[in-house]
């Protein structure tokens, strides 16, 4: 069991997944992508034709599904590691992550897998520092230029992930923002292996690693 956390935020294409990944792998930690979660949510209501603005239903729905993250994302044990990161996904995950009542039923989940954790977690998304893990042992929060972050992001267009970005800092439950005592990094223009020795610095200068 430990409560160790590092907590990492920030916009879509900002580096998240791929830093905090790496930083998981080099402390020996756990990794938990939450942003599959609510993928892995909007998923599950697409393939039972719910209205995803349905927030009752979405929530009903949430609740009763097995979710897992690693090492593929499954829902009810089908693998959706693919299925999750489509056009029609990345459309309604806004709307269902806007759903006070199905981020509740994640965020439990997240901060029970945490404390089952024999030695500790990299978690990423977007309310991981402010809300899931306030307390957490150090919280990141990481940017890139708009241009960066769209060419980052591959497949999905550049007006998709600033209209998520738009619906993620400006909804009601739980938006986007950086705490106050978060370590900023701007990861335009920088190497993976760079940014994770910079958090990596901050770590050890906080005595925490
Ligand atoms: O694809 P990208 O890395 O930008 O996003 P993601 O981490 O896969 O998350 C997909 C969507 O889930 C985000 O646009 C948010 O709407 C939502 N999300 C959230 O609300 N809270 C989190 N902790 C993680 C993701």
């Amino acid at each position: 069991m430990s409560s160790r956390v590092i907590a990492i935020d920030g916009p879509a294409g900002s580096g998240k997944s791929t830093v905090a990944r790496a930083l998981a792998e080099r402390l020996g930690w756990a990794f938990l992508d939450t942003g599959a979660m609510y993928r892995a949510v909007t998923w599950a209501a697409l393939d039972r034709s719910l209205d995803v603005a349905d927030a009752p239903a979405v929530a009903r729905l949430a609740d009763t599904l097995v979710i897992t993250t690693r090492p593929l994302v499954t829902v009810d044990g089908r693998d959706v590691t693919d299925e999750i990161r489509t056009d029609q996904v990345n459309v309604a995950v806004s709307v269902v992550a806007a759903n006070p009542d199905v981020r509740a039923s994640m965020v439990a989940r997240q901060r029970q897998w945490a404390a089952d954790e024999e030695v500790g977690t990299v978690v990423e998304g977007r309310d991981i520092t402010t809300v899931v893990f306030p307390a957490a042992t150090l919280k990141v929060f990481l940017t890139a230029s708009a241009e960066e972050r769209a060419r980052r992001r591959g497949d999905e267009s550049a007006s998709s992930v600033a209209r998520r970005d738009e619906a993620d800092t400006t909804r009601e439950a739980s938006p986007l923002r950086q705490a106050d005592d978060a370590l900023v990094v701007d990861t335009t223009g920088r190497e993976v292996p760079d940014v994770v020795e910079e958090i990596m610095g901050c770590l050890a200068s906080r005595h925490l690693s």
